[in-house]
């Protein structure tokens, strides 16, 4: 349902993406892992065309954009592509001068051009979904750092994108902020929102991720399901990787 197919990315000569093809099924959670600088966030970002990719195609739903350095894809085509995702970053980035209410409303009524009211009536569907209602009118100052990301998320989901994208949602938590968000995420995955996840937060994702795609030096060095990827790596460099994050938090490992 979702499709990267070959995709390059350089930024002057340096090549971030390096052939990366992923298929995301729908109603899937997929994680991003691997090494700092590997590529994470610059694929998500190339699934939203944030990130123009230098060749390959990108595929949401019916929609297929082919990109390659002579051809310039008409910036229409890819407004509407990036309509069909929502994306969720690190730091929230809500509007400081926006109640909750008002920042999950926003594209709705901006962008989408709903009546106020309708647009009211789905924020607050949604402030409730993930715990927020009674926090409706707050401004973004006054709430915590996992209540700031859970109205993001409210607001990455209002215009029923078909994929949810976050980008280390709970990197910047502390432990019991970031367990409030991973519930709101883990609550979504079980509604069968899709969803693609860069993520440090191997608990984050073995506990909501179907399928991990594991990226270093801008390659997909493995890829498959949650299960296989991380209780049972095919590669020695996943291993090792995995085993890395597992000892820092504390967990595991092979003993
Ligand atoms: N706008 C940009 N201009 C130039 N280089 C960039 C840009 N964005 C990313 N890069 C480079 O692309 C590479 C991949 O970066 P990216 O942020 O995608 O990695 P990441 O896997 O998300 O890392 P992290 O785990 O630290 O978030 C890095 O070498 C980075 O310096
Ligand atoms: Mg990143």
């Amino acid at each position: 349902m979702i499709g990267l197919s070959h995709i390059i990315k350089r930024f002057g000569d340096n090549t971030v993406l390096k052939d990366v093809s992923v298929d995301i099924k729908e109603g899937s959670v997929t994680a991003l892992v691997g090494p700092s600088g590997g590529g994470k966030s610059t694929l998500l970002r190339c699934i939203n065309l944030l990130e123009i990719p230098t060749s390959g195609s990108v595929r949401i739903g019916n929609d297929t954009l082919e990109f390659s350095p002579d051809i310039k894809v008409p910036t229409k085509a890819i407004q509407q592509l990036r309509r069909q995702t929502g994306m969720v970053f690190q730091n929230f980035q809500l509007f400081p001068h926006r109640t909750a209410i008002e920042n999950v409303m926003e594209g709705l009524v901006t962008v989408l051009k709903w009546p106020e009211a309708k647009a009211r009536e789905r924020a607050l569907s949604l402030l409730e979904k993930v715990g927020m209602a009674h926090k409706v009118d707050a401004w973004p100052a006054t709430l915590s750092g996992g209540q700031q990301q859970r109205v993001a998320i409210a607001r990455a989901l209002a215009p029923q994108p078909q994929v949810l994208l976050c980008d280390e949602p709970t990197s910047a938590l502390d432990p019991e902020l970031a367990q409030e968000v991973v519930d709101v995420l883990g609550q979504l995955a079980r509604e069968g929102t899709t969803m693609v996840i860069a993520t440090h937060d191997l608990r984050l994702a073995s506990k909501i991720a179907h399928e991990v795609v594991f990226l270093e030096a801008g390659v997909v060095v493995e890829k498959g399901p949650a299960s296989e990827v991380f209780f049972n790596p095919a590669h020695e460099r996943t291993r090792r990787f995995i085993a890395t994050i597992t000892h820092q938090h504390g967990g595991g490992g092979e003993g």
